[in-house]
């Protein structure tokens, strides 16, 4: 699964993180990448900061493949693999620098529960980033190619995805205190919801 999934998204990770990077000015410090399955999202950011990253997900064959493709990588920064529950994540409150999330919160049991367990993690001051999409910076051509192919994945594993609305609620009944919700740009793909502490 992770293998064809990533074969079809790999174009898109170092552009989201290259937005990430440019919103949150990140740099240094702590990131945690929750829900990294094979860990892509979480090498893009070793590649292009100094930051350290945790990679965690709650299924242990995918923390072993995130570690592998973190050695293949070659980059050289800090790291830690953790398998853990977003509802119940062995980190102190107020320790990472920035959260992030791709991809995963729809199979989450409790994504309230997930929400605000990110919030009692992030340092004040800081941002996590929860979601899921493409990120504003894919062009029209490989959002049209990609979401084509994503939808017919969706449709034949009779899996669906909540809409904008049904997202939005979700977060707002969450209790999460200072939070915005935002797509991939002025699409209408993408569903992200940003928490500042
Ligand atoms: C579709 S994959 C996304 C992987 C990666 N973030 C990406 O964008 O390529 C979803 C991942 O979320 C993980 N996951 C599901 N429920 C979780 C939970 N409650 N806590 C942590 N990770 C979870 C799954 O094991 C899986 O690796």
């Amino acid at each position: 699964m992770f293998k064809s999934n990533f074969d079809m998204l790999a174009p898109i990770y170092p552009l989201l993180i290259q937005q990430f990077v440019d919103d949150y000015n990140l740099d240094t410090g702590l990131a945690i990448d929750i829900g990294t399955g094979p860990g892509f999202l979480g090498i893009e950011l070793a590649k292009i900061t100094k930051m350290e990253i945790i990679f965690t997900d709650i299924d242990s064959d995918a923390i072993a493949l995130a570690n592998k493709n973190f050695i293949q990588s070659g980059t050289e920064n800090g790291a830690q693999f953790v398998t853990a529950n977003v509802e119940n994540l062995p980190f102190p409150d107020n320790y990472a620098d920035f959260i992030m999330s791709r991809g995963s919160i729809w199979f989450w049991k409790d994504s309230c529960k997930g929400l605000l367990e990110i919030e009692r993690v992030l340092k004040p001051g800081c941002y996590a980033v929860i979601g899921g999409g493409l990120g504003r910076y894919a062009p029209e051509t490989m959002r049209k190619r990609l979401l084509t192919s994503m939808h017919k994945e969706l449709e034949k594993k009779n899996e669906k995805r909540p809409s904008l609305d049904e997202f939005k609620l979700m977060v707002a009944a969450s209790g999460l205190k200072k939070f915005r919700v935002f797509t991939d740009g002025d699409v209408k793909s993408g569903k992200w919801v940003e928490l500042n502490k």
